[in-house]
């Protein structure tokens, strides 16, 4: 397995319109003796908080306020947003409809092997992994969200929290 691993990503490309709403990724938070993670389709990359250029580079998550997955990122300094090749689809969508706090075993239910990696969790199965130090979590107030997706998203669900990570490091182990 071959193994690059990225601190500053100026120079990396990424497929960003496809990768998150298309390809799904997973957020996890703990370690790989005590984790959580589940399914994302939303998501996005970007920069924040520099001068002009070298601005922090980040990854964008939205959970909603009663995934299981958020008690994880809210206890922990670090998460990880993770990518998986296709024939890994059907793991996500079992993370993706089961909480964990449901069914404690859903990961090894899934076939996924949760990895210790940079004080946070990964997954052996991972091809590219983004590991993120939490700079900010914000519960996005309905009240404050256009009336139409006001209506659609959040009527009768719990509001999604945004929480930016700074991403220390990008791990992509597909075969070059
Ligand atoms: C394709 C797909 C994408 C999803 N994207 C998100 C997302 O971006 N944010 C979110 O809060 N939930 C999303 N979900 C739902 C969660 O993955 C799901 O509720 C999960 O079971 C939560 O697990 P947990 O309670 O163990 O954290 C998605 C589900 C699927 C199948």
């Amino acid at each position: 397995m071959t193994e690059r691993i990225v601190t500053d990503l100026t120079n990396e490309s990424f497929d960003v319109f496809r990768m998150f709403d298309r390809q799904w990724a997973l957020a996890a938070a703990g370690t790989a003796a005590d984790c959580n993670t589940m399914t994302i389709g939303w998501g996005t990359l970007g920069t924040i908080w520099g001068p002009p250029a070298k601005g922090k580079q980040i990854v964008t998550v939205f959970l909603r306020e009663n995934r299981y997955t958020l008690e994880y990122v809210n206890r922990n300094e670090r998460f990880t947003v993770s990518f998986f090749p296709d024939r890994y689809r059907k793991a996500m969508g079992v993370l993706g409809s089961v909480s964990g706090r449901d069914d404690p075993a859903k990961i090894t239910r899934a076939g996924l092997t949760p990895e210790d990696l940079s004080g946070t969790v990964t997954f052996a199965e991972a091809d590219r992994t983004f590991v993120c130090r939490k700079l900010f979590v914000q519960r996005m107030e309905p009240d404050n969200i256009v009336s139409d997706i006001r209506d659609r998203m959040y009527a009768n669900a719990e509001a999604h929290v945004m929480v930016i990570g700074e991403i220390e490091q990008y791990i992509d182990r597909r075969d070059a």
